[in-house]
């Protein structure tokens, strides 16, 4: 059965037994209410890693004050079910009383990387990440730490703060996981109702529509999102926010697409805002 912590002591020294016996840890840092795509991050690490911690703790100070913070849908008993059966070790459930202090003074910002595509919507999004994912990092330190590719701003944002900051972390990307239809698994996917969830299935639609584009050679970053935007505008409950094509260095928008790209858009399904993209390297 796996062990629920709730300290940041006892995190750390469970830990720190683990390493006195010679063991590597894996990080899956989670908000809990864990699906498919939690799952098989939370199995890579438990393939690559002596002991693996699934944190799940859902974060305040990534969400904004007109966000889902307090409806964000919580399960822990089914998530701690969840990552026993995925094998992990380790449950890190702390309060927010536990990790922030009232008067905390300490912010995290990665310049640059987080103005486009979410960081527009969500000004505040990334800093709240970074901070509590540099956080979960010093509490664990661990040898790797697994995020998934669905954020793929936040893991590019996470990669370079990491970088910048020389914390010894190996972070992790790991595939969208999706539903037979196509749509990438995400917990806000419980909010749509049946007729929001037919249509949810424009999005991984409309990327296809994209790729099909870049893939056969165009390279007008223009004709990419001409071709999702058009796919997208078949679903009438579909609320495009961005349909973007950035370079995956600066996650600043490209005209011509001639070094490796992230694809990624943004679309409100009733009041349910999904994300979806891919990455494409006209090199590889
Ligand atoms: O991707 C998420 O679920 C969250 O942003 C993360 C990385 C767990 C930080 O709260």
């Amino acid at each position: 059965m796996t062990q629920i912590i709730t300290t940041i002591s006892e995190m750390r020294a469970q830990v720190h037994a683990w390493r006195n016996a010679g063991e590597c840890v894996g990080l899956v840092p989670t908000m809990g209410y864990l699906h498919e795509g939690h799952k098989s991050l939370i199995e890579r690490s438990v393939a690559d890693n002596d002991r693996t911690v699934v944190s799940v703790f859902v974060n305040p100070t990534q969400f904004g004050p007109n966000e889902d913070l307090e409806s964000y849908p919580r399960d822990l008993d089914r998530d701690v079910a969840l990552v026993t059966h995925a094998g992990a070790d380790v449950v890190f459930h702390p309060e927010p009383e536990e990790m922030y202090f009232p008067d905390r003074s300490t912010t995290v910002h990665v310049e640059g990387l987080g103005n486009e595509l979410c960081g527009k919507s969500r000004p505040i999004h990334f800093d709240g990440v970074c901070l509590v994912v540099s956080k979960l990092l010093n509490i664990t330190t661990p040898d790797r730490a697994y995020f998934g590719q669905k954020d793929a701003q936040q893991l590019l944002i996470v990669r370079r703060m990491v970088r910048d900051l020389s914390i010894g972390t190996d972070i992790v990307g790991c595939p969208i996981v999706r539903e037979p239809d196509g749509l990438a698994k995400s917990s806000r996917n419980t909010y749509l109702s049946p007729a929001e969830r037919a249509a949810a299935v424009v999005l991984s639609r409309s990327l296809a529509c994209g790729r099909a584009v870049v893939e056969s050679g165009e390279r007008s970053a223009e004709a990419v999102r001409a071709a999702i935007r058009a796919e997208l505008a078949t679903e009438p409950l579909a609320e495009p926010e961005y349909v973007e094509v950035v370079d995956t260095n600066t996650v600043s928008p490209v005209d011509v697409i001639a070094g490796e790209v992230l694809v990624a858009i943004a679309v409100r399904i009733g009041t349910t805002r999904l994300i979806d993209n891919f990455f494409f390297d006209p090199a590889a």
